[in-house]
Protein backbone atom coordinates (compact mmCIF):
# COMPACT_ATOMS: atom_id res chain seq x y z
CA UNK A 1 0.00 0.00 0.00
CA UNK A 2 1.32 3.25 -1.14
CA UNK A 3 3.26 5.30 1.80
CA UNK A 4 1.19 8.44 0.76
CA UNK A 5 -2.10 6.30 2.65
CA UNK A 6 0.35 6.33 5.46
CA UNK A 7 1.60 10.01 5.97
CA UNK A 8 -2.01 10.53 5.06
CA UNK A 9 -3.43 8.67 8.34
CA UNK A 10 -0.60 10.28 10.73
CA UNK A 11 -1.55 13.47 9.69
CA UNK A 12 -5.05 12.90 10.20
CA UNK A 13 -3.98 11.87 14.07
CA UNK A 14 -1.97 15.04 14.27
CA UNK A 15 -4.86 17.37 13.48
CA UNK A 16 -7.53 15.85 15.13
CA UNK A 17 -5.86 14.19 18.25
CA UNK A 18 -2.07 16.41 18.61
CA UNK A 19 1.19 15.53 17.87
CA UNK A 20 1.65 13.64 21.12
CA UNK A 21 -0.91 11.01 19.71
CA UNK A 22 0.97 10.44 16.38
CA UNK A 23 4.24 9.34 18.67
CA UNK A 24 2.13 7.29 20.94
CA UNK A 25 0.29 5.51 18.16
CA UNK A 26 3.81 4.90 16.80
CA UNK A 27 5.13 3.58 19.96
CA UNK A 28 2.41 1.23 20.29
CA UNK A 29 1.91 -0.28 17.56
CA UNK A 30 3.13 -3.58 16.21
CA UNK A 31 5.28 -2.39 13.07
CA UNK A 32 7.20 -4.11 11.34
CA UNK A 33 8.15 -1.88 9.06
CA UNK A 34 9.50 0.72 11.99
CA UNK A 35 7.01 3.10 11.20
CA UNK A 36 8.84 5.45 9.60
CA UNK A 37 6.58 6.23 6.81
CA UNK A 38 7.30 7.59 3.54
CA UNK A 39 5.14 9.12 0.94
CA UNK A 40 7.45 7.34 -1.67
CA UNK A 41 7.33 3.88 -0.14
CA UNK A 42 5.06 1.26 -0.03
CA UNK A 43 3.48 -0.93 3.13
CA UNK A 44 1.61 -3.44 4.08
CA UNK A 45 -2.11 -2.44 4.92
CA UNK A 46 -1.97 -4.69 8.08
CA UNK A 47 0.47 -1.53 9.59
CA UNK A 48 -2.28 0.58 8.77
CA UNK A 49 -5.18 -1.60 10.39
CA UNK A 50 -2.72 -2.30 13.06
CA UNK A 51 -2.29 1.65 14.05
CA UNK A 52 -6.35 2.14 13.64
CA UNK A 53 -6.74 -0.41 16.57
CA UNK A 54 -4.31 1.18 18.65
CA UNK A 55 -5.60 5.20 18.20
CA UNK A 56 -9.23 3.57 18.66
CA UNK A 57 -7.73 1.97 21.84
CA UNK A 58 -6.48 5.03 23.33
CA UNK A 59 -8.66 7.35 22.01
CA UNK A 60 -11.96 4.96 22.74
CA UNK A 61 -13.39 6.24 19.52
CA UNK A 62 -14.98 3.05 17.45
CA UNK A 63 -12.36 1.85 14.94
CA UNK A 64 -14.70 1.68 11.85
CA UNK A 65 -15.19 5.43 12.50
CA UNK A 66 -11.84 6.16 12.67
CA UNK A 67 -11.76 4.19 9.41
CA UNK A 68 -14.58 6.22 7.95
CA UNK A 69 -13.40 9.26 8.79
CA UNK A 70 -10.04 8.96 7.63
CA UNK A 71 -11.59 8.15 3.65
CA UNK A 72 -13.43 11.68 4.41
CA UNK A 73 -10.31 12.96 5.10
CA UNK A 74 -8.41 11.20 1.82
CA UNK A 75 -11.41 12.19 -0.59
CA UNK A 76 -10.15 15.76 0.51
CA UNK A 77 -6.70 15.40 -0.12
CA UNK A 78 -7.36 13.71 -3.50
CA UNK A 79 -9.32 16.85 -4.31
CA UNK A 80 -6.44 18.91 -3.57
CA UNK A 81 -3.51 16.94 -4.84
CA UNK A 82 -5.44 15.52 -7.99
CA UNK A 83 -8.14 18.13 -9.70
CA UNK A 84 -7.56 16.21 -13.08
CA UNK A 85 -9.96 13.55 -11.84
CA UNK A 86 -12.61 15.26 -10.68
CA UNK A 87 -13.11 18.12 -14.00
CA UNK A 88 -15.91 17.65 -15.82
CA UNK A 89 -17.96 15.66 -12.98
CA UNK A 90 -20.97 17.09 -11.99
CA UNK A 91 -22.30 14.25 -9.22
CA UNK A 92 -21.60 12.10 -6.41
CA UNK A 93 -22.75 9.57 -9.04
CA UNK A 94 -20.72 10.55 -11.79
CA UNK A 95 -17.34 10.65 -9.91
CA UNK A 96 -18.58 7.64 -8.19
CA UNK A 97 -18.60 5.60 -11.63
CA UNK A 98 -15.70 6.83 -12.60
CA UNK A 99 -13.35 5.63 -9.68
CA UNK A 100 -12.46 1.96 -11.87
CA UNK A 101 -13.59 2.68 -14.93
CA UNK A 102 -11.25 5.98 -15.41
CA UNK A 103 -9.66 7.41 -11.96
CA UNK A 104 -7.83 3.89 -10.60
CA UNK A 105 -6.94 3.55 -14.12
CA UNK A 106 -5.30 6.37 -14.10
CA UNK A 107 -3.75 5.95 -10.56
CA UNK A 108 -1.90 2.49 -11.51
CA UNK A 109 -0.34 4.06 -14.55
CA UNK A 110 1.11 6.61 -12.32
CA UNK A 111 1.83 4.08 -9.58
CA UNK A 112 2.22 0.72 -11.25
CA UNK A 113 2.91 -1.03 -7.97
CA UNK A 114 -0.36 0.84 -6.24
CA UNK A 115 -2.76 -2.04 -5.14
CA UNK A 116 -6.41 -0.95 -5.85
CA UNK A 117 -9.72 -2.43 -5.67
CA UNK A 118 -12.37 -2.87 -7.90
CA UNK A 119 -15.67 -1.57 -8.28
CA UNK A 120 -19.21 -2.44 -10.00
CA UNK A 121 -21.69 0.03 -10.03
CA UNK A 122 -24.91 0.09 -11.02
CA UNK A 123 -27.52 2.29 -11.08
CA UNK A 124 -30.62 0.86 -9.55
CA UNK A 125 -33.11 4.10 -9.71
CA UNK A 126 -32.73 7.86 -11.01
CA UNK A 127 -31.04 8.49 -7.29
CA UNK A 128 -29.46 5.24 -6.22
CA UNK A 129 -26.70 3.97 -7.15
CA UNK A 130 -25.67 0.42 -6.32
CA UNK A 131 -21.94 -0.29 -5.52
CA UNK A 132 -19.79 -3.01 -4.76
CA UNK A 133 -16.52 -2.74 -3.66
CA UNK A 134 -14.22 -5.93 -4.02
CA UNK A 135 -10.89 -6.04 -2.34
CA UNK A 136 -8.49 -8.56 -0.51
CA UNK A 137 -8.03 -5.67 1.98
CA UNK A 138 -10.29 -5.62 4.81
CA UNK A 139 -10.88 -1.35 4.29
CA UNK A 140 -14.87 -1.08 3.63
CA UNK A 141 -15.34 1.64 5.95
CA UNK A 142 -12.72 3.64 4.81
CA UNK A 143 -14.08 3.23 1.80
CA UNK A 144 -17.43 4.15 2.94
CA UNK A 145 -15.83 7.32 4.12
CA UNK A 146 -14.63 8.06 0.91
CA UNK A 147 -18.32 7.45 -0.28
CA UNK A 148 -19.46 9.96 1.93
CA UNK A 149 -17.08 12.42 1.40
CA UNK A 150 -18.13 12.09 -2.54
CA UNK A 151 -21.55 13.04 -1.41
CA UNK A 152 -20.57 15.80 0.78
CA UNK A 153 -18.50 17.61 -1.38
CA UNK A 154 -21.01 18.32 -4.27
CA UNK A 155 -23.32 19.45 -1.41
CA UNK A 156 -25.73 16.46 -2.11
CA UNK A 157 -27.12 14.29 0.97
CA UNK A 158 -27.19 10.66 0.12
CA UNK A 159 -27.95 7.53 2.33
CA UNK A 160 -25.07 5.35 2.01
CA UNK A 161 -26.20 1.51 3.30
CA UNK A 162 -23.84 -1.64 3.55
CA UNK A 163 -26.09 -4.46 2.22
CA UNK A 164 -25.64 -8.00 3.82
CA UNK A 165 -23.13 -10.17 2.58
CA UNK A 166 -25.11 -13.41 0.96
CA UNK A 167 -22.37 -14.11 -2.01
CA UNK A 168 -19.76 -16.02 0.14
CA UNK A 169 -17.46 -13.50 -0.63
CA UNK A 170 -15.12 -10.18 0.45
CA UNK A 171 -17.25 -8.58 -1.72
CA UNK A 172 -19.18 -5.57 -0.13
CA UNK A 173 -22.30 -4.02 -1.44
CA UNK A 174 -23.55 -0.24 -0.84
CA UNK A 175 -26.52 0.77 -1.86
CA UNK A 176 -26.31 5.17 -1.96
CA UNK A 177 -29.61 7.04 -2.58
CA UNK A 178 -29.80 10.94 -2.76
CA UNK A 179 -32.37 12.22 -0.46
CA UNK A 180 -34.01 15.56 -0.29
CA UNK A 181 -31.62 18.49 1.11
CA UNK A 182 -33.09 20.15 4.04
CA UNK A 183 -34.31 23.82 3.22
CA UNK A 184 -33.31 26.33 5.83
CA UNK A 185 -36.17 28.50 7.11
CA UNK A 186 -34.51 32.07 5.74
C1 LIG B 1 -10.81 10.82 -7.08
C2 LIG B 1 -9.62 10.59 -6.79
C3 LIG B 1 -9.04 9.29 -6.30
C4 LIG B 1 -7.72 9.01 -6.36
C5 LIG B 1 -6.62 9.93 -6.91
C6 LIG B 1 -7.52 7.70 -5.77
C7 LIG B 1 -6.29 7.11 -5.59
C8 LIG B 1 -6.03 6.04 -4.78
C9 LIG B 1 -4.72 5.61 -4.34
C10 LIG B 1 -3.38 6.29 -4.70
C11 LIG B 1 -4.89 4.54 -3.53
C12 LIG B 1 -3.79 3.77 -2.78
C13 LIG B 1 -3.33 2.53 -3.52
C14 LIG B 1 -2.24 1.84 -2.75
O1 LIG B 1 -2.07 2.11 -1.58
O2 LIG B 1 -1.48 1.00 -3.30
C15 LIG B 1 -6.31 4.30 -3.47
C16 LIG B 1 -6.87 3.28 -2.74
C17 LIG B 1 -8.22 3.13 -2.57
N1 LIG B 1 -9.23 3.82 -3.22
FE1 LIG B 1 -8.99 5.38 -4.49
N2 LIG B 1 -8.73 7.18 -5.40
C18 LIG B 1 -9.68 8.12 -5.67
C19 LIG B 1 -11.03 8.01 -5.44
C20 LIG B 1 -11.63 6.97 -4.78
C21 LIG B 1 -13.04 6.88 -4.44
C22 LIG B 1 -14.11 7.94 -4.75
C23 LIG B 1 -13.23 5.69 -3.82
C24 LIG B 1 -14.48 5.08 -3.24
C25 LIG B 1 -15.53 4.87 -3.84
C26 LIG B 1 -11.92 5.03 -3.73
C27 LIG B 1 -11.68 3.82 -3.11
C28 LIG B 1 -10.43 3.36 -2.74
C29 LIG B 1 -10.20 2.34 -1.73
C30 LIG B 1 -11.28 1.61 -0.93
C31 LIG B 1 -8.80 2.18 -1.63
C32 LIG B 1 -8.00 1.26 -0.67
C33 LIG B 1 -7.44 0.02 -1.33
C34 LIG B 1 -8.37 -1.16 -1.22
O3 LIG B 1 -9.39 -1.08 -0.50
O4 LIG B 1 -8.12 -2.19 -1.88
N3 LIG B 1 -10.99 5.82 -4.34
N4 LIG B 1 -6.99 5.20 -4.25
Amino acid sequence: MKGIIFTEFLSLVETAFGEDMVDSVLDTADLPSGGAFTSVGNYPCEELIEMVTVLSNMSGIDGEKLQEDFGAWMMDMFEREYPGFFEGKTTSFELLEAVDREIHVEVQKLYPDAELPRFETERTAPDALKMVYKSPRPLEHFCKGLIRASVENFDESASINRCPNTSGTTDVTFNITLEPKAINCD
